[in-house]
């Protein structure tokens, strides 16, 4: 039975360490040993690592990818892309590769604006609280000025304030939304300051308002949206469908654009098939995101809320096949930084972003969503023409060979045993241990 223990976060980190691996594990040594490996050999920059978190004990690595010949507006991008997913940024890339040579990928920038709520509730007259309104924005704009001002230099701020009633919400339930612009930095600290400051600002001036005292109006939180609709990205690729070439698949450029539309035409249909076309351009979005120490929760929490907009969950992406033209786009709302919390403390982020050129946020935004219209565009290619598995397994086979211990030599020949065969663990171990005994009867022959 795991033993449970208390002040465990006033340990030094070897004593966490070491706590942990005698109490869960059988061999303790080893494991300390192995976890302390991964620890970065200079004390500093660890420092730094431990400094994201809380009890923590060691590093856990993913593999750091770049992906080059991405051309978006016309400018060609060497993108860096975090993720454990073998294939990937092999998709990716290739489908960089596939729209560099016709025209590359347009964003366009459609909005900025991420909000947050301060929930209430108030028994009064909800006429009163309109009443009031334009008095109230004053006093919380002028409540939070100390905080607003260096966002306000950095071009960024409070936009506007509304008075909401939840629809089928509570009884009593208001919202206040507060709309920002938060320039270059992805925002959520500064959000939630001014959000904080203004629910006790708007508590004291109800207290203190002659009408809205005897509604009792009491806050019941204040928090950003991570639904922001309106900061908002458009990405698409545009091609005559006689330029659709697909090698090695025996499928005409026009049937593979019927197929293509087909596939999107069902996800936009079928939530069920829309989750998994969604997590293939997350696939894409998030690498990049976590690449630029962006917070890819707050990505994702975005995006499938937006997938289900009209009430029905469903694909982010569209395509349209008009007058011989091969169209397919995506708008995805993305909150993103590129200025401040991990994007500048994260020793590999900073690089990720000196690596893009140092973008702005809105550059940011029309990079990772071109990564996301990419990959959903490759993993479409290759179920409506090949098959996933066949490249996928193909990807999965190396992983399986590393982790089975195969040497290089044996590597090269499962590669070549396995060019026309399905790859499962349990092939791939079959094959190894064909393998060793042969060369096991081969050296004994040999003595
Ligand atoms: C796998 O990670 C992603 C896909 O399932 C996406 C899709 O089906 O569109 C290949």
């Amino acid at each position: 039975m795991p033993k449970s223990i208390s002040g465990f976060s006033k340990l030094s980190k070897r004593g966490k360490l070491k706590w942990m691996v005698e109490n869960f594990f059988k061999d303790p040594e080893l494991v300390m040993k192995e976890l302390k490996s991964y620890w970065l050999p200079d004390e500093e920059q660890q420092k730094i690592l431990d400094g994201f978190s809380e009890n923590t004990i060691s590093n856990f690595h993913l593999p750091f990818s770049v992906s080059p010949n991405w051309l978006i507006n016309d400018q060609t991008y060497c993108v860096p892309m975090v993720i454990e997913e073998s294939s990937v940024v092999a998709a990716a890339s290739s489908a960089a590769k596939y729209w560099q040579s016709r025209g590359g990928f347009k964003a366009e920038v459609l909005g900025i604006e991420k909000l947050g709520q301060i929930h209430f509730t108030y028994a009064g007259r909800v006429e009163d609280l309109q009443t009031v309104m334009p008095a109230l924005d004053k006093r919380l704009r002028q409540d939070t000025a100390a905080l607003t001002a260096n966002m306000e230099q950095r071009g960024g701020g409070i936009q506007r304030i509304e008075l909401k009633k939840i629809d089928n919400g509570p009884k009593y339930a208001y919202t206040l939304v507060v709309f920002f612009h938060t320039a270059d930095s992805m925002g959520a600290n500064f959000i939630n300051s001014v959000l904080e400051v203004m629910a006790q600002s708007l508590r004291k001036y109800a207290a203190g308002h002659p009408k809205l005292k005897q509604g009792e109006l009491t806050i019941v939180m204040a928090i950003l949206s991570n639904l922001t609709p309106q900061c908002l990205v458009r990405v698409s690729v545009t091609s005559p469908i006689d330029q659709l070439a697909c090698p090695g698949t025996g499928i005409s450029p026009q049937e593979f654009a019927k197929r293509f539309h087909l596939a999107v035409e069902i996800a936009r249909a079928d939530p069920y098939r829309a989750a998994t076309h969604n997590k293939g351009i997350f696939n894409g979005v998030d690498a990049v995101v976590i690449s630029t120490g962006n917070d890819f929760r707050a990505v994702e929490a975005c995006g499938h809320a937006y997938a289900a907009r009209d009430g029905q969950y469903r694909s982010l992406s569209f395509c349209s096949i008009d007058d011989g033209i091969f169209h397919f786009w995506m708008d995805l709302p993305l909150a993103l930084g590129t200025v401040g919390g991990l994007t500048s403390l994260h020793p590999m982020a900073r690089r990720s972003l000196e690596l893009l050129e140092n973008p702005s946020a809105e550059s940011l935004m029309k990079i990772a969503a071109s990564v996301g219209l990419a990959q959903n565009f490759a993993a479409l290619r290759s179920l409506v023409t090949i098959g996933i598995q066949q490249g996928h397994m193909r990807m999965h086979l190396s992983n399986i060979l590393s982790r089975l211990e195969a040497t290089e030599k044996e590597m090269k020949e499962a590669l070549v045993y396995f060019a026309d065969r399905a790859v499962s663990h349990g092939a791939v171990q079959e094959f190894l241990q064909l393998l060793r005994s042969q060369a096991q009867v081969e050296g004994d022959l040999s003595v």
